[in-house]
Order: C-alpha cells, then sequence, then structure tokens
C-alpha cells in the first residue's frame, strides 16, 4: 500500500472503541483474609442456628411427655331434667351432646342410645316419616328404636335411667339394655 493510499482509509469513530474491562486486581492477604473470616463467621452462625433448633426440637418432643394424648370423652352419666320436661314422641335435644334420644310413648319413658347397630353411626331423626334413619347404609329404625329395613341386625339399645331424689332424670349412657330387656328396672321410667 502505498503513502496515498493510507492517508484515504476512513477513520474508526471513537464510540465504536469498546472500553476495555479492568482486569481484576488480585487481592492481598489482608483482603483474602478477610473473606476467609467472613466465610468462617457464617458457618459459625449456620451451625449454631441448626444446634439450637435441633434442642428446641428435643425440648419440645420432652415436653409432650408432659401432656399425654388424653381424649377427653362426654360424661357417660349426666342428668337430663324432669320428665315432665318431655312430651310423647321422640325428643332429639340431647343428641349432639350426649348422643341418646328421650321416646316417650304410653308405656313410659326411655332413652335410646343414638348409635346405629350396623356399624356405629349416628342415625337421623326423620320426623316426616316417623322414623331413624342411619345415613351410612341406610338402616330404618321406628320411633322405639326397632329395625326395620337396611342391615342393621337389631333395635337400637337403651340407656339405664332413673329419678335422682329431686325427680331429675339420671342417665347412665354405657349401661345399655337391648330390645328383649327393654321392661327391665332402669331401662324404663313409667311416668
Ligand atoms: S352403620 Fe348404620 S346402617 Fe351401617
Amino acid at each position: 500500500m502505498t503513502e496515498d493510499n493510507k492517508q484515504d482509509a476512513p477513520a474508526v469513530p471513537e464510540a465504536a472503541i469498546k472500553p476495555q474491562k479492568p482486569k481484576p486486581r488480585l487481592k492481598t492477604d489482608d483482603e483474602l483474609e478477610k473473606v476467609a473470616d467472613r466465610a468462617r463467621q457464617q458457618r459459625r452462625k449456620f451451625v449454631s442456628r441448626s444446634m439450637t433448633g435441633f434442642f428446641v426440637l428435643v425440648l419440645l418432643a420432652f415436653m409432650r411427655f408432659f401432656f399425654p394424648r388424653t381424649l377427653f370423652e362426654p360424661k357417660t352419666k349426666f342428668k337430663i331434667g324432669p320428665p315432665g320436661d318431655y312430651d310423647f314422641g321422640v325428643d332429639t335435644r340431647w343428641q349432639s351432646k350426649h348422643r341418646i334420644w328421650v321416646i316417650r310413648n304410653a308405656e313410659g319413658l326411655a332413652v335410646l342410645l343414638a348409635k346405629c347397630t350396623h356399624l356405629g353411626c349416628t342415625p337421623d331423626w326423620k320426623e316426616q316419616e316417623n322414623k331413624f334413619k342411619c345415613p351410612c347404609h341406610g338402616s330404618g329404625y321406628t320411633p322405639e328404636g326397632v329395625n326395620f329395613e337396611g342391615p342393621a341386625p337389631r333395635p337400637l339399645d337403651r340407656c339405664h335411667v332413673e329419678l335422682d331424689p329431686e325427680g331429675q332424670i339420671v342417665v347412665n349412657s354405657i349401661q345399655l339394655y337391648r330390645w328383649e330387656h327393654r321392661y327391665d328396672p332402669g331401662a324404663i321410667l313409667k311416668v
């Protein structure tokens, strides 16, 4: 190329020239030591937090022994007021609290346990249909608790009932009478 040609070559614009990245400076011993210190502190923090978490878990597990898994069952012996509180028919007011129904007819007053004799579900009282109906497998019971449809093998059980000195009905829901014992003393109140 001749001297003339060199002068004719177009000049490269300054903006097109990329700035060179400065080369990373090598760290001094002091700086390296600081980085290592920071890493050590973070490691120590992590270990101490893990240990604290672990001890808290152990402590909680230990404390758990002082709070046994007790199931607070409803009372099985309770009062439900005087017989005068109950009209003829089926009374469901205690179903959710004590799982019983009070039935009253010409024979007297009895308390049925609201527990299906098939597999133990709680039947519903169907006022319109004048029957108890189990929602689980469809067993049906008369207002006296006699099974007449579905897989229930026998009538509903009756709870022990007696009057206390104040004339209150006392129910014992774990002392039960089967249908064939429905006239036993304790299975019915002649009121
Ligand atoms: S539990 Fe009531 S019918 Fe099965």
